[in-house]
């Protein structure tokens, strides 16, 4: 079957789908994105998503190609015509094609709009969640806005790396200060000795997960202290839990730190029924 992706108007077959070289997505990482799961058909947390993808839109004073209405229907028909009910969608905006020049392009310089989905196999995932996954630290070399969600993505992929070629799943980010800010590509959690969850607060450190403000409610919701805070390498390792969320691991329990077990390094039971939790939700 033909794989189909969306740019600018158009769905062209995957394989045949470009854009420009000029394009300032390419040129300069001039573009953000957002991404989301879909489970049996349905986006998961798509509210949040599209309000974060005006706000990082905003933020870079890029304007939206399309009213939200008509993205929503793109997003439906990629995903019929792609057969995909369990994965993700990808989207992508840059601030268009133009004459390579650092400052803004002129005026009425259409923005670039890039969709793509795939299949995931969400329950060969899941076993992922019942073993529970290792971490490798790594220094947070990042710029100062990293709540917008650019595609400026090159500390985090070599971020990914090191922790794929050490074994790991994830690498956790560490600031000048010692203490985690996130994830490669999820936010980070630990639920202290004395039952506290603790996460980063969502400030210019990092990017404001979706699925981190959902099972932050959810978590509230039924009882939970949760502080937003810094927290060390040293304190998420003698942490009675520590776990990741993001739109496509959903909650996942963390079991090592750069060697060193997490609780009695099993998965944790808040995290396997916070993940419970998330998926009940939707
Ligand atoms: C750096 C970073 N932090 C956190 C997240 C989690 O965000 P969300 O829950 O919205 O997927 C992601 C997701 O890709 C990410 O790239």
């Amino acid at each position: 079957m033909s794989r189909f992706s969306y740019v600018n108007g158009r769905f062209l077959r995957h394989a045949d789908a470009s854009v420009s070289i000029d394009d300032r997505g390419f040129l300069f990482g001039d573009a953000i994105y957002e991404v989301w799961s879909v489970r049996s058909g349905t986006l998961l947390d798509a509210a949040g998503h599209f309000a974060r993808l005006q706000r990082s839109l905003g933020e870079l004073k890029i304007d939206l190609p399309l009213s939200l209405a008509a993205l929503r229907l793109v997003i439906r028909e990629l995903l019929r015509r792609n057969r995909v009910r369990d994965g993700l969608v990808y989207l992508e905006i840059s601030r268009g094609a133009a004459r390579r020049d650092h400052a803004f392009p002129p005026a009425g310089t259409p923005p670039t709009l890039v969709l793509t989905c795939k299949r995931i196999d969400f329950d060969a995932a899941g076993k992922r969640a019942e073993t529970g996954i290792g971490i490798i630290s790594v220094p947070d070399q990042r710029w100062g806005r990293c709540d917008i969600k650019t595609v400026n993505l090159l500390p985090n992929v070599l971020a990914k790396q090191a922790a794929r070629e050490a074994g790991a799943f994830e690498a956790w980010l560490v600031d000048q200060a010692g203490l985690v800010t996130e994830g490669a590509s999820s936010n980070a959690w630990i639920l202290t000795q004395d039952g506290v969850l603790v996460t980063r607060p969502a400030d210019h450190s990092i990017l404001h997960g979706i699925t981190r403000a959902t099972v932050m409610r959810l978590a509230k919701a039924e009882g939970y202290a949760v502080e937003e805070r810094g927290f060390s390498l040293e304190e998420a390792q003698s942490a009675r839990e520590a776990f990741i969320t993001s739109a496509t691991t959903f909650v996942t329990p963390v079991v090592r730190i750069d060697d060193r077990p997490v609780g009695n390094g099993a998965p944790g039971s808040l995290a396997a029924h916070l993940r419970q939790a998330y998926l009940e939700a939707h």
